[in-house]
Order: C-alpha cells, then sequence, then structure tokens
C-alpha cells in the first residue's frame, strides 16, 4: 500500500504526510518574492522554458511553454488509460499538473515543492482551474516537502519528472535527487529530466566563471548538474534505456521572448509597479539576461532532456 492511498483525498490540497521540509532562506525568498513574477512569462504559471517545433509560431509563447509539458509527457510513456501515479519532483505552482491531468483521465497526480508560497498558489490556481477549464483537481495532490528526501513510500509511482527542478539539488551529479528517483519509481517506471546541464568543467573559462556564478546565486542553484557526472549516476543506480536529447535549438526560440517580456515587466512592474522591488525579483530579471552568455553553443549550459527506465532487480 503506497503513502497517496493511505491519504485521505483531498481536493488539491497540501498533504502533510511528514514534517514539512524548510526550504533554505534564500531558496524561499527567491521563490516566495519572485514567485509571482512569472506571471509575466506565462499566464498558465508555467516556470520553464518553451519547446519549438516546426510549424509552430515561434513568435507565441505560451504555446510553447505548454508544448513543453507535452514533451515530459511523450517520455513518461504513460498509456492514457492506466491507473498510474506521477510524481512532479520541482512543481512549481502546478503549471504542468494541470497541463496533465486532463490528457491522464486515470492518473493520480502529485506535486512536490519545498516552498510553501508555491503550494498556497498552486491550490488557488487548481480552483480557478477546476471553474474555467473542468480540471477534475482532485486528482492532483500537492505536498511541502523537499524532492531529495521525501516521505513517499518507495516504489509507489510509475512516473516521475523533473522540469527545470532539479538545478536546486545538491552536487553536479546530483546523487541525493536521482537516488530518491530511483526509490520512488517502481521497477519499470519512468524518469524524465529537463534542464540545463554543464557539458563539461573545463568549458567555464576566465568570466564565464564570474558569470556562471552569478547565474546560480540569482537563481539559488548551487551548482548545475555536469551531464557527464548525472548519466553516470543514473547507470550507477540501475536505470536503463537512458537517453539524451539535446534541445538547445528546441528552447531557443522561447528564449528568444526574453527581451521582451523584460523591457515590458520594467515598464509596467518596476517603474509603475506597486511591489516593492527586492533582491531576489532583481536577480530573477538579471538571470535570464546572463543566460545567453553561459548557453551553448558558445558556452557550457546545454538544455537537455534525459529520459530513463528505473531497471528490475
Ligand atoms: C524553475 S521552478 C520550475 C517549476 C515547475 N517545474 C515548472 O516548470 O513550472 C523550480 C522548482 O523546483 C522547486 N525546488 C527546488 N528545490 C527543491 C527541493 N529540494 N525539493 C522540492 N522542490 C524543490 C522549487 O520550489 C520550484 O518549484
Amino acid at each position: 500500500m503506497n503513502t497517496l492511498e493511505t491519504q485521505p483525498v483531498l481536493e488539491t490540497a497540501t498533504e502533510p504526510i511528514a514534517p514539512a521540509a524548510v526550504p533554505s532562506p534564500a531558496l524561499d525568498e527567491y521563490y516566495s518574492e519572485a514567485g509571482p513574477d512569472y506571471a509575466a512569462w506565462s499566464a498558465a504559471y508555467n516556470m520553464h522554458f518553451g519547446y519549438f517545433r516546426w510549424g509552430a509560431n515561434p513568435f507565441h509563447r505560451e504555446p510553447m511553454l505548454e508544448r513543453m509539458n507535452l514533451e515530459i509527457l511523450d517520455r513518461l510513456r504513460i498509456p492514457a488509460a492506466t491507473p498510474a501515479h506521477i510524481l512532479d519532483m520541482g512543481c512549481g505552482v502546478g503549471a504542468t499538473l494541470r497541463s496533465l491531468a486532463p490528457r491522464l483521465p486515470h492518473a493520480t497526480l502529485t506535486g512536490i515543492t519545498i516552498v510553501p508560497w508555491q503550494i498556497e498558489r498552486a491550490t488557488q490556481l487548481n480552483q480557478t482551474a477546476r471553474g474555467a477549464e473542468r480540471i477534475d483537481t482532485a486528482r492532483i495532490h500537492l505536498v511541502q516537502g523537499d524532492y531529495e528526501q521525501t516521505a513517499f513510500d518507495s516504489a509507489s509511482f510509475d512516473a516521475a519528472y523533473a522540469l527545470e527542478s532539479s538545478c536546486h539539488a545538491h552536487g553536479r551529479d546530483k546523487a541525493l535527487f536521482l537516488a530518491e528517483a530511483h526509490r520512488l519509481l517502481r521497477p519499470g517506471g519512468r524518469l524524465v529530466v529537463a534542464d540545463g546541464f554543464l557539458r563539461r568543467d573545463l568549458a567555464l573559462i576566465g568570466p564565464q566563471r564570474a558569470l556562471y556564478r552569478r547565474l546560480c546565486e540569482c537563481w539559488v542553484i548551487e551548482t548545475f548538474a555536469e551531464l557527464s557526472l548525472f548519466l553516470h549516476t543514473l547507470t550507477s543506480l540501475n536505470f536503463t534505456d537512458i537517453k539524451v536529447e539535446r534541445a538547445q535549438l528546441r528552447v531557443a526560440p522561447s528564449t528568444f521572448h526574453i527581451p521582451i517580456v523584460t523591457a515590458k515587466f520594467l515598464l509596467t512592474d518596476v517603474v509603475f509597479g506597486k511591489r516593492r522591488m527586492t533582491r531576489a525579483r532583481w536577480n530573477n530579471i538579471l538571470a535570464p539576461v546572463i543566460l545567453p552568455l553561459l548557453g551553448a553553443p558558445l558556452g557550457p549550459l546545454e538544455y537537455c532532456i534525459v529520459s530513463a527506465t528505473k531497471g528490475h532487480a
């Protein structure tokens, strides 16, 4: 019996299945203060980059952000009729969960985030979505906790994903994060991680090193994963069917929106805005400006989608 089945089903409620993990003050400050600003990037609160497919309009950002959710879903390989349990590791305010729920009408979707404000906001957004879009949000569970050390039972999920959230995990190999994902998945379960990865340490030279440190500071990231170490950890945990998709060109069209969104944001929220600009909010403006200077092909950071299957013992 898994943890989810032993809990009363609460409509889009936080499920306090263990003493809540405490986010680092910097992470809490960043996401609580800059979190509302993500509305300027995505009306649906997608806190990630978009995925461009040929035929899509690169000037329309929201469909590309939504497309990224669907790319994750494709790689989870969950048949729509399956009553699967799916875990979003670092769920933000639940945009991907709300996107997946209607496409997997028999699935139970659980999102975990360490930031309490996101649980509150995700709960509100789920309630609004239920009315407006008829999303059955009763199948979405929100849990405040640390994805490196959760209270869920072992092998209680059929699939798990981390969309631009694994970067916050410890170390260049993300070993704690991957070990927890491995513990939570049933044998044969799928893991999909979409994020920026360091291609190799040597690529960080001179000013890039300082820019990289500043980027990590802005987004409260200890370090991005180094791709080769990440893959080595997956292999040593007995994940199989490991696939790396280099998606830099897929996300690029959405990154081209950053200057326009930033300029608009500076006018509406900084010049004429009512909320006080804090360090965290400035960092959220600065980070996307630094990012292109570190991105592939010139820089060491490359956007990849890594998928894998938990091996049978
Ligand atoms: C950039 S946001 C991405 C959110 C979401 N995946 C999306 O695409 O909209 C990163 C997320 O990782 C979460 N996160 C960071 N460290 C975490 C941890 N140790 N445990 C759980 N969540 C964490 C943050 O709270 C945030 O929700």
